[in-house]
């Protein structure tokens, strides 16, 4: 539980709200202990004056006697009424004191973990799956939730209501009250542990749930795959087959649900008939009045949801406890990119990478081996070659996305370590290979790391990009929405978008992943002269394991399973016998046979 200490400073940040709560959960107490009193009290000037009225032989005293004891159980009567609207309104505040400040903790935590979220690496999502990271923001901060704001508020209540209660239960007679609170342990006990069962399956009920969504998520995204295979029976059996376990589940934890309210109302019972025998049996020695009785049986029912709460509360805290393990353990997770000096200025662009090595932790594969480049302002770099030769790999490392395992990299001579991460992403575009677009309207896409740019930004990158006559050609133009509420665009559609999302932002450095795969070389070729002129001051880092996509690089480098093999231009590559002019040979027959690779 040691966990639970992390919210601390939380509880402290509504320290207000809490201390408020604390006294409203006392006052309300209060007005339920009055009028038990009150009732004894009633009773007892009851049976005390019963037997002088028996004794009274004139009738119009006894009339008189009788309006004055009318009059004073009446005054009772009223009283009680009076104190039980005061504890509902202090019910009422403490509900809106304690509740609300768990919504405000619940807040507070999500934003902090959504900031936390947003500061990791890339690594980190690789480790971690989406669904669990899902519930993390999601069901372990409402677990929290139910320790500050409910588990709290019954604690305390519980905690107030013993210290009042039963001390005062103790004064007027403590075996009778030994008695009276027997069965009130095991009420706490059995629902700590019925409680405890209906969580955990609950937990399966959860997992089988999402289980169930995640099956249903992915049918439906693959649900041309499906269609095309002829799928589609299968796909219906096993989503029947999920289905069941969540049935199967939830008449398990309906089960137990059931056993709940007879465990508690049969304790109860048995509470109310010890309170009536052994007060009866006291009450005839003389130990206790009557009116004591009445009270009693106040006090345990107002003792039984405490304590019945009390195994509740126990079990929502070992809950949060976990819980909040949980998120310490992801929120502990640092970013290992953080920079030394936090360079913010303005760069030029020259990137120069020297005898860097990189080896990716979680699979071991050893992506890029001793490479070593220079790119200046106004020059472009070609990096061609196979598909898992480390080409994404190094425009990963050029945005910082990975730190290199050795090696140096240098922007404008300076270690990369040293500029702000952020602020070095901010001047370079980075467009990768699997191109990622969000449902909203093109112009939102294509402005998305400046949404404050102007139509004519955007009209130019457009143009740039060779899209701006597609996009014409919609009838919302712009305004189009792509996406899963949209219209879906064509693979070569996606990718001119994230170019000119690119484009638009006027980089120093610009690096396309592979992103002309899916054009043709005429439209490929129209982009690429466009380029040139935009990118005429500046670093442009052109990634294909097609020659006609970098021919026109003023630097091509061939990789070939994480080095580089072959340097230079167009020319000087085609006369050396090498993998560059092998790869040239083969790509223009195919080319000449009319399939584009
Ligand atoms: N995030 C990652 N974690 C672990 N291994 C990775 C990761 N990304 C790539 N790899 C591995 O690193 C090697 C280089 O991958 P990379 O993506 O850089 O190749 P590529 O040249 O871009 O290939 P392609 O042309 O197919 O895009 C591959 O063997 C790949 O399996
Ligand atoms: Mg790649």
């Amino acid at each position: 539980m040691k966990s639970l200490l992390t919210l601390n400073p939380y509880f402290f940040r509504y320290k207000y709200y809490f201390l408020l709560g604390v006294v409203f959960v006392v006052l309300s107490n209060l007005f339920a202990i009055y009028p038990a009193q009150m009732v004894r009290s009633s009773f007892d000037l009851v049976a005390l004056n019963i037997d002088k009225i028996d004794n009274l032989k004139d009738p119009t005293e006894r009339k008189a006697f009788m309006d004055v004891m009318e009059v004073a159980v009446l005054k009772f009567g009223l009283l009680i009424v009076a104190m039980a609207l005061l504890r509902g309104l202090f019910l009422f505040f403490m509900r809106q004191t304690i509740i609300v400040m768990s919504r405000h903790i619940e807040f507070d935590q999500k934003n902090d973990i959504y900031e936390q979220y947003q500061n990791l690496p890339l690594s980190f999502y690789r480790r971690n799956n989406t669904g669990d990271l899902m519930a993390r923001i999601s069901e372990d901060v409402s677990r929290i939730r139910m320790y500050t704001g409910p588990a709290i508020m019954y604690g305390i209540n519980l905690l107030v209501l013993f210290v009042m209660v039963i001390s005062y239960m103790v004064s007027v007679n403590a075996e009778f009250t030994m008695y009276v609170l027997l069965p009130l342990p095991v009420l706490s006990i059995s629902v700590y542990f019925i409680n405890t069962e209906i969580e955990k399956r609950s937990d399966l009920i959860q997992k089988s749930l999402s289980n169930l969504s995640t099956f249903v998520q992915e049918a439906f995204s693959g649900i041309r795959v499906i269609k095309a295979y002829g799928r589609e029976q299968d796909s219906a059996d096993k989503f029947a087959e999920e289905s069941n376990e969540y049935r199967h589940r939830s008449i398990q934890l309906g089960n137990v649900n059931a056993w709940f309210s007879p465990l508690i109302l049969s304790l109860i019972g048995i509470s109310t008939i010890l309170t009536v025998y052994v007060g009866g049996q006291q009450a005839i020695q003389g130990k206790v009045s009557t009116g004591n009785i009445a009270e009693f049986l106040i006090y345990v029912n107002m003792l039984t949801w405490p304590v019945t709460s009390l195994g509740w509360v126990i079990s929502i805290a070992q809950r949060a406890a976990v819980s909040q393990t949980r998120i310490n353990e992801f929120l502990d997770n640092k970013s290992e990119i953080v920079s030394v000096e936090n360079r913010e200025t303005p760069i030029r662009g020259v990137i120069e990478f020297q005898n860097v090595s990189f080896t990716y932790a979680d699979t071991g594969i050893e992506a890029l081996k001793n490479v070593s480049f220079k790119a200046s302002p106004g020059q472009s770099i070609g990096i061609l070659g196979n598909t898992g030769c480390g080409k994404s790999t190094l425009a990963n490392l050029v945005v910082r996305l990975f730190d290199a395992g050795s090696g140096q990299i240098l922007i404008d001579g300076q270690p990369i370590q040293s500029w702000n991460p952020r602020s070095l992403r901010k001047q370079m575009s980075y467009v990768q290979q699997d191109v990622f677009l969000f449902s909203d309207t093109i112009r939102n896409n294509i402005l998305f790391g400046n949404p404050e740019l102007g139509e004519a930004e955007m009209r130019n990158a457009s143009l740039q990009s060779d899209l701006l006559e597609n996009v014409e050609g919609f009838e919302n133009k712009f305004e189009t929405m792509i996406g899963e509420r949209g219209i879906t665009l064509s693979g070569g559609q996606k990718q001119r978008v994230s170019i000119a999302r690119a484009l638009v932002l006027k980089p120093r450095v610009l690096i396309l992943d592979d992103c002309l795969s899916a054009v043709d070389t005429r439209t490929e070729n129209t982009i690429l002269s466009h380029l040139k002129e935009e990118m005429k001051d500046k670093t442009t880092l052109i990634i294909s394991h097609r020659i006609s996509s970098v021919n026109l690089a003023d630097t091509i480098l061939v990789m070939d399973e994480g080095r580089i093999v072959q340097s230079g231009n167009h020319d000087e590559l085609i006369k050396v016998d090498g993998p560059y002019k092998a790869l040239y040979e083969k790509q223009l027959v195919t080319e000449e046979r009319g399939t584009d690779l």
